[in-house]
């Protein structure tokens, strides 16, 4: 378990795979995702059997305090050399978005990466009409590093994708800046 402010970040259990399901084929929510198929309960256990026992990535459930599981959160593409992950965020319960919890999880993963796991860079990419991601990825101390120009193609025309990064001398910056 890691412990946030408003949100603990917990390992994700087979149980939890039905709750992801129904979060992924809810359009609404993947509309923000990569992932733009119907998925189906079979497909989420297999990705679940490979997820055992992959070292390059790593996904928590978001839980509140009162124990709600409201989503997940994941580092993807360890690069050890380098020492930096991707990160990536849903709050599949649409009624919590915009109430802090999400950036409170990923200062909470981000201080456990940059922190705990001495990571130097933690980077993502987010659709350019993900208002709320952006807004909340910058509160968090990502800055925008660039455009991926046209590089999705959804609802019937290309959108660009942003990229966003952190360093860990800036994370330290940001939370004592008081930004919290
Ligand atoms: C993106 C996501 C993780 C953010 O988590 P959250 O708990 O909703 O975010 P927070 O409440 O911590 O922060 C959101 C910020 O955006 C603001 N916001 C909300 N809706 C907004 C909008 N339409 N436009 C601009 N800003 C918006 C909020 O006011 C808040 O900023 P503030 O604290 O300055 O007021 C969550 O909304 C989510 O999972 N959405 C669906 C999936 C998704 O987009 N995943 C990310 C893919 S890259």
């Amino acid at each position: 378990m890691i412990q946030g402010q408003k949100t603990k970040l917990r390992a994700i259990e087979r149980e939890d795979l039905p709750t992801f399901v129904r979060w992924f084929n809810d359009p609404e929510v993947r509309q923000y995702l990569a992932m733009y198929m119907p998925m189906s309960m079979a497909e989420e256990e297999k990705w679940f059997e490979r997820q055992l026992d992959d070292q390059n990535s790593r996904i928590f459930a978001i839980e509140t305090e009162d124990g709600v599981h409201i989503g997940n959160i994941g580092l993807h593409n360890f690069d050890w050399k380098n020492r930096r992950a991707v990160l990536g965020i849903v709050i599949g319960e649409k009624e919590y978005w915009g109430q802090g919890y999400g950036s409170d999880a990923i200062r909470t993963l981000l201080s456990f990466a940059l922190g705990e796991m001495n990571l130097h860079r933690v980077q993502l990419e987010v659709h350019d009409f993900n208002a709320r991601a952006i807004r909340c990825y910058e509160k968090c101390g990502f800055k925008l590093e660039g455009h991926l120009r046209d590089a999705l193609f959804q609802n019937s025309r290309y959108h660009d994708t942003l990229v966003m990064g952190i360093l860990q001398e800036e994370f330290k910056v940001s939370k004592s800046g008081g930004e919290r």
